[in-house]
């Protein structure tokens, strides 16, 4: 990346992600010496703002070594986002940039931080930035929503694909950009015992869980408008369970894993209301209620939990319920895909055998670790049950573990879309939640009310048992600690 000057635009600068995401992560690359030495940085938002107000919104949000380095190199644009020719003054900025670089080959990278109704029309003016030549390659990074179902998907899919081809959209899912989501094609295909119990043979069941402790909390007009199927599982934990269950890809190459995703999400059966369990919190503890925030409309039948079973029609995963659960204002923040196994018949210990799961912890604190059963240390013979523990900030003393958005935005940055999610991966993960997400939007769902901060509704436990997931009884995991 040395002999490259690269300069990137941020579309809607002044807001919340860009603030948030996109500038600490573009400082932390910078900081981490992994971007190109010549680079420059353009804010683009409609407000009117001057560089230095720029820079000092975003400057309480990054931590670390070389701030004000950093700051440097972040000018403010102002411009609309549906005048051509604010783009085309754009575009000169850009050029004038690169003179002043005066390297043989040059990078283009826009990251629209922006609301997904604006892509059409900022797309279409960014054609005369976003030109491609033999020094010159430009990309876009999206973020989601990408639609509100598989038709609005598709419509803006068909509307981009005008415009760039694909090899210029990076999609992003930030989910692919976490540690625990990115170890799972070594994991899985780099070792084999893994490999060899990977299947309906050993398997019984997999969940993959999001629980945030916090509700909407003033961001109550976004969410409403998609509800946690669309914010966080047709996309999340969808594209989760396609590392999960994928088959081996031919090579690591973007092209041959995301070939084997698509084809792992096609095969899955569309889901309805009567697999899941959905459910809205309500005030609880001295906090409110989904409905008491001012920004939810009033009545809203919005759900703020759903779990999910997914099956997917294929040799490998015949009769293994794949049960997605995602809800907010619970009681605690964790993500994970708890993967349990059938039991051993322990006919020589004539005893019912306690079952393994294998737990890959995306956050908080990255690690993975088997649930097994063993003899009880000392001079007892008894049984009980402990696990086999990898944790990373134990395991690897010092560890800085870089935010999703940073990986994913050097990716971008480097060409490869390994880690974004393709077009026909996109329509074929809304495929599966499609008719849901019309039964829930038409009203026709059952919305269990459950409390702020607690495990949200218990019949979301009682379909994992009903779908076979054993829970053992005087168990808890008990995490390792550094030494
Ligand atoms: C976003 C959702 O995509 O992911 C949010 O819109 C959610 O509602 C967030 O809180 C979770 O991301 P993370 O990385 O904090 O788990």
């Amino acid at each position: 990346t040395k002999r490259i000057g690269l300069v990137i635009v941020v579309l809607g600068a002044s807001g919340d992600l860009a603030k948030k995401k996109s500038f600490p992560s573009l400082h932390a690359l910078f900081a981490n010496k992994l971007l190109p030495n010549k680079v420059h940085i353009f804010g683009y938002a409609r407000s009117d703002m001057s560089d230095e107000k720029l820079r000092d919104r975003i400057k309480p949000m990054l931590k670390g070594e070389a701030i004000d380095e950093f700051l440097q190199c972040v000018t403010y644009v102002r411009g609309k986002y549906d005048a051509p020719e604010d783009f085309s003054a754009l575009n000169e900025l850009m050029q004038r940039k690169e003179t002043e670089f005066d390297c043989a080959r040059h990078g283009r990278l826009f990251y629209l931080a922006l609301p997904p109704s604006v892509y059409p029309e900022v797309c279409t003016n960014l054609k005369v930035c976003a030109d491609e030549s033999p020094v010159r390659w430009s990309r876009l990074v999206v973020e989601k929503p990408f639609g509100k179902d598989l038709a609005s998907s598709e419509e803006l899919a068909n509307t981009l694909g005008a415009l760039y081809p694909e090899s210029q959209l990076y999609r992003i899912d930030h989910y692919l950009g976490k540690e625990i989501v990115q170890n799972m094609p070594i994991l899985r295909f780099g070792n084999m015992g893994f490999m060899a119990m990977w299947s309906a043979e050993y398997i019984s069941n997999i969940q993959i869980t999001f629980k945030e402790p916090f509700g909407t909390e003033g961001r109550g007009g976004y969410f409403d408008e998609f509800g946690i199927v669309r914010d966080v599982i047709q996309n999340h934990l969808l594209q989760v369970l396609a590392v999960v269950a994928m088959e081996p890809p031919r090579s690591n190459k973007a092209e041959d894993i995301r070939d084997q995703k698509v084809k792992v999400l096609n095969c899955i059966d569309k889901v309805r209301a009567a697999d899941c369990v959905l459910g809205q919190y309500v005030g609880a503890n001295g906090k409110p209620g989904y409905l008491e925030d001012s920004t939810v409309p009033a009545g809203s039948v919005c759900p703020t939990f759903a779990s999910i079973v997914f099956r997917i029609n294929n040799d490998r995963w015949k009769g293994v319920p794949f049960i997605l659960k995602a809800g907010k204002a619970l009681d605690e923040r964790k993500c994970e895909v708890r993967i349990q196994f059938k039991e051993a018949s322990g006919h020589m210990f004539d005893t019912k055998m306690a079952r393994n799961e294998l737990v890959l912890r995306i956050q908080p604190d990255e690690g993975m670790w088997w649930k097994v059963n063993m003899k009880e240390p000392g001079m007892s013979s008894k049984m009980v049950i402990t696990e086999l523990d990898m944790t990373y900030h134990q395991r690897y003393e010092g560890l800085r573990m870089p935010d999703a958005y940073e990986r994913l935005i050097l990716d971008a940055v480097k060409g490869d879309q390994q880690y974004f999610v393709r077009r026909d991966e996109l329509r074929a993960a809304w495929a599966c939640v499609d008719d849901l997400l019309h039964e829930i939007d038409a009203g026709k769902v059952n919305l269990v009310k459950y409390p702020y901060g607690g495990r949200g509704p218990p019949g979301a436990d009682a379909l994992a048992k009903a779908e076979g997931f054993v829970r053992s009884e005087g168990y808890k995991y008990k995490k390792a600690t550094a030494r």
